[in-house]
Parts: structure tokens; sequence; C-alpha cells
């Protein structure tokens, strides 16, 4: 029995499972979900099984992981994840379930450890999950039975992705085949880490994503609107006259910026597949304003170093989005990561990180408050943005409502999010009895 079918016959019971086939099958194309599939605590439970517990997802990078024996913990709803890297260099996704009698193992968010102690009754793993030392005088048994638990680990140009289904999708091999020409001059995974802040946003984890995908309400983003041009996500026939003048200017640097990434032999092509696959995800090289160097207010280099082996400070950004939980903007001379962790119904966690180049030095290269601040800023105003969504479809009032075009990528998402859900729904239904228990 697979960890998702497990879950499945502790809480999902024909009425939830119904319920949410119905909400999911008629929703209209285009148009936002109904109050349920954002506010129901048993629908959350769904989610948690049918996107979580059988997709690959973003859980950390290596660069947080460098040595032996760091770990990080990664929670999504129940589950509870320590991704470590062992005494081989390996990276290894070990459940944080004690194998005596399920104690949380590790509870702090990071840390660097030689051996994972449980606090309980003091069995002890190695890095790699093998149970190592359970004090019980006078007592034998099997140890080599009770490891730890393993899920799936799968490292894309330092960015890792961790998938808990018995039988992992394989495209995400298409996703790494794509991006990698993209990012693997950033070198993620001997990067440094800068700083990393987690900011707990007050809604389902959907409209957390929702919220990514558009920038329809990048007005609220004073910051951000420094480099980043107002017309992203319009085309030709949908920039309001008022933005006519940033739209004329955005071509204008996209073109100047493609031209140095093919003197440079860089891919800067627009690769989508959000919805036509399960590891769906979209890729980007797109020009900044201003300076065009950095996410600064003046768009100008925030660290003095490039990244990796980068040939020059004006890159643009490259951004990626995968499905279900994460987003991602390459800089010259900074990646910026964030992880959207699902925690109940109404919350999610969002990690921010970001990395500069392995021997840029603090206070020298890079000043991390200058650093963080666009995204700082745009973060808090995107929790507030969240939040507000998450009370409204909150409310008895609450109807769903169209999604415009330029905001394409909600309804990719949300696409995406229902033809899985549907697809793991239908599934169980087709379980016998005796498969779901
Ligand atoms: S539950 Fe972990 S040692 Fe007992
Ligand atoms: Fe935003």
């Amino acid at each position: 029995m697979t960890l998702a079918q497990h879950t499945t016959a502790s809480t999902a019971t024909t009425g939830h499972r119904d319920r949410m086939l119905g909400l999911l099958r008629r929703r209209p194309p285009r148009t936002s979900l109904e109050a349920p599939l954002y506010t129901d605590p048993d629908l959350f439970s769904l989610d948690m099984q049918g996107i979580f517990a059988t997709q690959w997802f973003f859980a950390t990078t290596e660069a947080e992981i460098p040595e032996p024996g760091d770990y990080v913990t990664v929670d999504i709803g129940t589950l509870s994840l320590i991704i470590v890297r062992d005494d081989d260099g390996q990276v290894n996704a070990l459940h944080n379930v004690c194998r005596h009698r399920g104690a949380r193992v590790m509870t702090d968010r990071r840390g660097t450890t030689a051996r994972l102690t449980c606090a309980y009754h003091s069995w002890t793993y190695a890095t790699d999950g093998t149970l190592l030392h359970a004090s019980s005088p006078g007592e034998t048994f099997d140890r080599t039975c009770f490891s730890l638990r393993t899920a799936h680990v799968r490292s894309v140009c330092g960015l890792v992705f961790v998938c808990t289904a018995a039988e992992p999708p394989t495209d995400i091999d298409d996703l790494a085949a794509t991006v990698t020409p993209y990012l693997a001059g950033f070198d993620i995974a001997s990067a440094k880490v800068a700083t990393r802040i987690d900011l707990m946003e007050e809604g389902n984890w959907k409209l957390t994503m929702e919220n990514n995908r558009e920038c329809y309400h990048c007005g609220g983003h004073p910051e951000l609107a420094c480099s980043l041009f107002a017309t992203w996500g319009l085309t030709a026939d949908t920039v309001p006259p008022e933005l006519a003048a940033d739209w004329d200017r955005s071509l204008l640097a996209d073109a100047a910026l493609r031209e140095r990434c093919t003197t440079h032999g860089l891919p800067w092509d627009i690769v989508e597949h959000l919805t036509d696959r399960d590891a769906g995800f979209r890729i980007s090289r797109e020009a900044l304003d201003k300076a065009g160097e950095s996410f600064s207010v003046t768009g100008e280099r925030l660290s003095r170093k490039l990244m990796g082996d980068l040939p020059d400070f004006r890159l643009g950004r490259t951004s990626l989005h995968v499905q279900p939980n994460a987003w991602f903007h390459g800089l010259s001379d900074h990646v910026i990561t964030f992880a959207a962790y699902p925690v109940s119904a109404d919350r999610t966690l969002v990690r921010t990180t970001w990395l500069v180049a392995e021997d840029a030095v603090a206070g020298e290269d890079y000043d991390v408050d200058e650093l963080t601040h666009v995204w700082r800023h745009t973060n808090s105003q995107d929790a507030d943005f969240v939040q507000l969504a998450q009370q409204g479809v909150s409310s008895p009032a609450y109807v769903p409502g169209p999604y415009m075009r330029s905001e394409d990528q909600v309804e990719a998402f949300i696409g995406w999010y229902t033809d899985h859900m549907i697809r793991h729904l239908d599934h169980l239904d087709h379980l016998d009895p005796g498969e779901r228990s």
C-alpha cells in the first residue's frame, strides 16, 4: 500500500470525495474555485493526498545543505520531511517520523548533525535513515527493518524536489532537460545562502499560488515596479493605453537582452508546459527595467559578484514556475527561491531564500537589507492580498469570479490542479475497498 493510499484510507470518506469531485467538475473554465476548495479542512486533506502525496514538489536547495549532516525540515500539512546530506554527499529525504512509536525526530527548521536522534526514547539514525541505535536492554530485534522511511529526491541544477509517492511522475526528466541550459550557469548548488525569510500567509495554498501567477495586482508592489516592467503578463493586444510607453520600452529591452544572450550562447525563449504534464513548469528570461541588472529600485546589481560562471550582469531575470508550489528568479548577481508549504486550509508558509555567489562576502559585496528590500516588501504586500482573498472566499456572499486575460497563468495553475485532483479522486473511485484500507 502506498503512503497516499494509506493516508487516503484514514481521511477521505466517500462523501468528501464525491463533494470535491462535484465542485471540481462543475467549475466553468477561467473561473475561480468555489469556496469549500479554499476553506474546507476535509478538502484541504484531499489536496494534500491528491497533489502533495502524488507529485514532485520543491523542498529546498542544495545550497542550504552543503556539508554532510546539514539538514532542513519541510512541513506540508501533516507531512514532515528531513532533507539531509549524508556522509557520502548524497541528499536524502527522510520522513520525520520515528520508527519506534512515531514521534517527530527533528524539530528545528535547519541544522547540522552527525546523527538524527529521537527525543522520546533516543532511537538514533544515520543521515541516510539507517537505524543505528535503539537501547532496549535484554531485547534483540532486527534494526535493519526500522530505518526512517524515505521519499524520492531529484536535484535539478541544485533545486531539490521531493516526491513521497511510491512511483513518482517521470516527466520531471523533461523539466530538468529543458531548464538546465537556463539554470546551470547560476551554479545554485554551490551558492551561498545570504538569508531566508519565512512568512505565514493567512490563506489557502492555492490562493498563494494564484496570486503569484499574475501581475494584474502589481500596482500594489511599488518597490517591485521599479525594475519589473508593468506590462508583465500582458500581450500587444491587452496593453492598456496608459502602459503603451512601458510596453515599447520593454520590447526594446527584451530585444537587447536577446542579442546579449545570443552573444553568450544563453537561451531566452519562453518554454511553457503548465497544464500538459505532471511536472508543469514555465521558464523564461526577460529584461528588467532601468539598469536591467537586478531586482533593485534602480535596476542596478545588489551583489558585486556574478553568480556561478555567468558572463554578464545585464542578463535580466530568469524566472521559473513549477507546479504545484514554487517559483524562482535568477538574476546575474543573486537567485531567489520561493516555496509555498501548505499548513492548513487557511494558512500557507512562504519560504523565500536569497542566494549569492559562493565567494560573495556580506557587508563587502552585498548588504542583506538592500538585497532583500524589494522582495521583503513585495512578499508582505502579497501576504496581505492573499489574506484579503481568503477573507473574501470565506464569506457567504462569495461566488466564483472570472479570470482576466492577464491571468492566463492563474487559469493554467487552477486547470492543472483541477485536472490532477479529478484524476486522483476518480482513481480512488476505482479502487476496490480492499485497496483503500
Ligand atoms: S518514539 Fe522515537 S524513540 Fe520512541
Ligand atoms: Fe504580488
